[in-house]
């Protein structure tokens, strides 16, 4: 929070009700596993006292960084009331604090820091990350996932991700921020990895995560129906209805992920 109690003005787009928290609950189902995969061979059998999840959402990539840091402390920050309420109730052996990440000082000063779809919704996403790297204690490490460009041949979800990114600039942010990242300057610390990972989804996960933010955003916002008739909204949610109901396995949709590991210096 800011020191007068007011949560800054950054604008998430996305919504934090029961649907919002249900379709992160699915993504980290697929994001999770790659998470993991960049994370473990850094923690290298140490225990660090604390790992802080920036913009935490409802708790799932917190329990993902709880595991594989094996933190004493594993701590969620989010400026959403709501979703610091669901964190705390599904997992209640976490700590979740309501706090504005682009504030510092963080609540603590964290060994590990991690953040995943959120610098999108940010400006100045570098010199904030720099600003993390400066919270971090001597030789800590920051994980950074966020998402580079999403490339698919199905039209219907070409469509949702360019009005996606349309939303995200009207908040301030950058839907594709990850490139940004990946050529940033970082002060007075090491870049132990900055590569670009491919991950090829099915259809019909894709499907299942795009549906939600057309029901519960799209019918009260002036920007798509700008942009989208009502038939032409309604034709892409009847599309990726159908796509929900497409095999497993067929994939026509790609994320490219930027992931970045930096280790403040000792
Ligand atoms: C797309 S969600 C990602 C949640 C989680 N990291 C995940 O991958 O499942 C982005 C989260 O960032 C939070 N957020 C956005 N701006 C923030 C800010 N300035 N301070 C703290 N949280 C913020 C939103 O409330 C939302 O929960």
């Amino acid at each position: 929070m800011r020191p007068d109690g007011e949560i800054s003005v950054t604008r998430y787009t996305f919504g934090s009700d029961e649907r919002a928290a249900e379709r992160l609950k699915s993504i980290s189902t697929v994001f999770n596993r790659e998470a993991r995969k960049v994370i473990t061979p850094y923690i290298n059998g140490q225990t660090p006292a604390l790992a802080l999840d920036l913009g935490c959402g409802p708790g799932y990539t917190t329990t993902m960084l709880a595991e594989v840091s094996g933190a004493d402390r594993t701590c969620g920050l989010d400026q959403s009331a709501e979703y610091i309420r669901r964190a705390s109730e599904a997992f209640p052996h976490l700590e979740f604090i309501r706090h504005d990440v682009t504030v510092t000082p963080f609540p603590a000063r964290p060994d590990i820091i991690y953040a995943r779809f959120l610098l999108s919704h940010l400006t100045d996403a570098v010199s904030l990350i720099n600003r993390w790297l400066g919270e971090l204690a001597p030789g800590g490490l920051c994980f950074i996932d966020e998402v580079e460009k999403v490339v698919t041949t199905v039209p219907a979800f070409q469509t949702y991700l360019d009005i996606s990114d349309r939303i995200v600039r009207s908040g301030g942010g950058s839907l594709w921020i990850g490139s940004l990242l990946g050529q940033g300057d970082y002060a007075d610390c090491e870049v132990l990895y900055n590569e670009r990972d491919r991950l090829p989804v099915d259809d019909r996960d894709a499907a299942e995560w795009f549906y939600p933010n057309t029901v519960i955003l799209w019918p009260g916002s002036e920007l798509v129906a700008q942009h989208l008739s009502t038939d032409e909204q309604e034709s892409i949610r009847g599309e990726l209805l159908r796509l929900q109901n497409s095999a497993a396995g067929q994939s026509n949709i790609t994320w490219y992920m930027r992931r970045m590991v930096l280790r403040s210096a000792v």
